[in-house]
């Protein structure tokens, strides 16, 4: 049975390549994204996903989405809540906007999109959903009090729903990764990003595909057992 995976942000980084790495596995995936329409149209072409444009912080959008994808490709089974943006700045310059902003888009998201698929889930008896967290959420980050607050909240998110999750079929599951070569970390200093490559044991930033490869196992039948996990992936940067 082809299940349906529905990634977050999944046109672009790290959700492109999560897209890609399900769409080769076999899942029939929907790719949700707000902006970018030429690199959601790209996505479509190159990995066959449906795309859907929404704007994962609006609960509404993300009810009428899950709708859609579910009309289109069926009931959804497996969720990567992956969206995020960042804001980047110190908390005495930054504009309220800035917070708000980033939790909604970072954090509130995982609520709106799981909220949208979570009963459809405990009709089938199985579902896995992948909460995208950070380094950054398990160690907080200089300028970003805003994004590291919503990845650190992902993970207690991840916990809480996992819990209430298990007896269902369903595993709940984080991972935080490193940095990783995306437009994201393209568009920091460079020489701040430089003095981070610094910090990484394995003297590289990581690879998309790391992250998907991972988001493929814990999605999979064989990781039925692994919930309420925090998945660190990170290049040795910051050991947990
Ligand atoms: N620790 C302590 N002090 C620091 C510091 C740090 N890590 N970084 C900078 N400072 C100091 C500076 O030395 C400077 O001090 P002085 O005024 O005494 O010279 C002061 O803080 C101001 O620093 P900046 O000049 O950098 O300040 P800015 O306002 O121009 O920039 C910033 C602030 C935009 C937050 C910048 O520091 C920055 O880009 N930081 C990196 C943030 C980061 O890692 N973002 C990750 C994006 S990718 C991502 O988030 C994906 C993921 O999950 C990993």
């Amino acid at each position: 049975m082809q299940r349906v995976a529905v990634v977050t942000g999944g046109t672009r980084g790290i959700g492109f390549s999560i897209t890609k790495t399900l769409a080769a596995e076999g899942y029939k995936v929907a790719a949700l994204y707000h902006g970018n329409d030429e690199a959601a149209q790209k996505c479509a072409a190159e990995t066959g996903a449906m795309v859907v444009k929404a704007d994962v912080g609006d609960y509404a959008a993300c009810e009428k989405a899950c709708k859609e994808i579910a009309a289109a490709l069926g009931p959804v089974s497996i969720l990567v809540n992956n969206a995020g943006i960042t804001k980047d700045g110190v908390l005495h310059k930054m504009p309220v906007e800035n917070w708000h902003n980033v939790v909604e888009t970072n954090l509130t998201s995982s609520f709106n999109m799981s909220h949208a698929v979570i009963n459809g889930m405990r009709e089938q008896n199985f579902g896995r959903i992948i909460n995208i967290s950070s380094i950054n959420g398990q160690k907080g980050q200089f300028g970003q009090t805003n994004y590291s607050a919503a990845k650190a909240g992902l993970i207690g998110f991840t916990k809480a729903l996992a819990l209430e999750s298990a007896a269902k079929g369903i595993t709940v599951n984080a991972i935080c990764p490193g940095y990783i070569a995306t437009d994201m970390t393209a568009a920091m200093r460079p020489e701040v990003l430089d003095s981070i490559i610094k910090q990484i044991p394995v003297a590289r930033m990581g690879k998309p595909e790391e992250i998907a490869d991972l988001v493929a196992f814990l999605a999979s039948e064989k990781a039925a057992f692994i919930t309420g996990a925090t998945m660190t992936i990170n290049g040795g940067q910051y050991l947990t």
